[in-house]
């Protein structure tokens, strides 16, 4: 089997591309949704597989900018990833991976990130689960705060056309302060987050949007909708938060008792969020978030010296790290972090571990600690492993809010 992979060069070659991932949604592309998802996915970032001229496989890049510890830098964002059943287990994905990595490296974007599937997939690749996330299910008559509460601000809905211009605004704050954010395009928030067809609403209600304003503006907003349901003339209704954000604990609190003292609902539900939501802190009863945890975001260092420079870190420490990468040899050697940026040293190795377990440190999602505990490091020198998780620590954990 010979196969060439390179950028589609039309929407036709696009469209195929696309229609290998596609397929396993029940989703065939179509001219007005291959046009919408070109404003997020330019043609030149879409990759094909082709086997003898026909498409077998496909996978995208999103330009993104990703927040990281103390700033933020281009994050070459692995999407719509599939191979046609046809031809699984041929190394197709291996192919598209080098292709897309390579494209990423001659972009210039230091790190890659992605929403897996499936776990096994990614790790061969040299991408680490980078932050975890919960999905939440919380009893109405179980949303008491610990303290009693007093609302204080007025929510309001609004139409989508005012939620395009108001919502960006608690969005960026959020995302500055959160590792793992994606900086949104006006495009983004148009045909990604405030884009509601029906086919993706299983059942429930359009999306119902919400802003609560504090005294110096835009404070938190939600995105949800209702999944009505009655059963001995009662309402047994839940809400699925889309998405909730609040710049403040203030506007945090604001916004979630809002949504937890919906009328006909017996049941909240959310998906994605932070492990260290300030729910688990400001409900009385935390455990009955019921939080069923899974893998977010997965991280691949592309240019391990441009991505450990690109982060903020705690104190003066240096620490030398001995890299391996056989898919991205390029980054394999001894780094030395020093000052806030890393170069290449021959000084002698002092932590050794895989780019992958590199992905998994790098915005703080886990420590140094962990993966010592996991066997998925070496400690050279005593003290290292120490070290590093001060070097690293963040002040949250990572987290992405949506799948890409
Ligand atoms: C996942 C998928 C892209 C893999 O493509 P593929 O061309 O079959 O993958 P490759 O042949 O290049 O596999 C490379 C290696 O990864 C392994 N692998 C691939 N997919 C895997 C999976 N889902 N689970 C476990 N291992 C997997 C292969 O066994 C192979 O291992 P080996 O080198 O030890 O033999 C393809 O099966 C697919 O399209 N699946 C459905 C859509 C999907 O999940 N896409 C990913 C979205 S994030």
């Amino acid at each position: 089997m010979s196969i060439e992979v390179r950028p589609c060069a039309d929407v036709e070659e696009y469209g195929a591309g696309l229609s290998a991932i596609w397929q396993f949604f029940g989703a065939e592309p179509d001219a007005e949704g291959l046009e919408r998802f070109q404003r997020v996915l330019p043609l030149d970032r879409m990759h094909a597989a082709f086997e003898e001229g026909a498409v077998v496989g496909g996978g995208g890049a999103f330009v993104f900018s990703m927040s990281v510890p103390g700033g933020s830098l281009p994050c070459y964002g692995v999407t719509v990833v599939g191979v046609q059943p046809t031809h699984r287990r041929r190394g197709v994905l291996t192919r598209l991976m080098r292709a897309q990595l390579d494209d990423a490296r001659e972009r210039g974007e230091p790190i890659a990130a992605l929403w897996a599937s499936e776990a096994p997939i990614y790790g061969r690749f040299g991408f680490g689960v980078a932050s975890l996330c919960g999905d939440l299910e919380l009893a109405r008559e179980r949303t008491a705060f610990h303290a009693p509460y007093a609302r204080v601000a007025q929510a309001r809905f609004v139409e989508r056309d005012e939620a395009l211009e108001r919502f960006p605004a608690v969005y960026d704050r959020v995302a500055a302060e959160t590792p793992g954010m994606l900086g949104r395009s006006r495009d983004w928030w148009e045909v990604r987050v405030l884009l509601d067809p029906e086919a993706r609403r299983e059942g429930g209600g359009p999306h119902r949007r919400v802003l609560i304003e504090l005294d110096d503006g835009e404070a938190a907003y939600a995105i949800y909708r209702h999944h009505p349901k009655w059963e001995d003339a009662s309402a047994v209704s839940s809400i699925q938060v889309i998405e909730a954000l609040g710049t403040s604990p203030a506007a945090t609190s604001e916004i979630w008792r809002y949504l937890l003292d919906m009328d006909w609902t017996a049941w909240i539900k959310a998906q994605l969020l932070p492990i260290d939501h300030p729910l688990q802190l400001l409900l009385a009863e935390p455990r009955r978030m019921r939080l069923r945890l899974s893998d977010g975001l997965w991280v691949r260092l592309v240019d391990v010296g441009a991505a450990l420079s690109a982060r903020s870190y705690q104190g003066e420490g240096r620490l030398v790290l001995e890299v391996s990468d056989s898919f991205c040899p390029w980054n394999e050697g001894r780094w030395e972090l020093a000052d806030g940026s890393a170069r290449r040293t021959d000084a002698d190795s002092e932590l050794r571990l895989g780019v992958s377990e590199l992905g998994s440190a790098y915005l703080g999602g886990f420590g140094f600690a962990d993966l010592e505990r996991a066997g998925r490091l070496e400690e050279l020198t005593p003290g290292a492993v120490a070290r590093a998780d001060t070097l690293f620590r963040t002040n949250r954990k990572p987290w992405c809010p949506e799948i890409f």
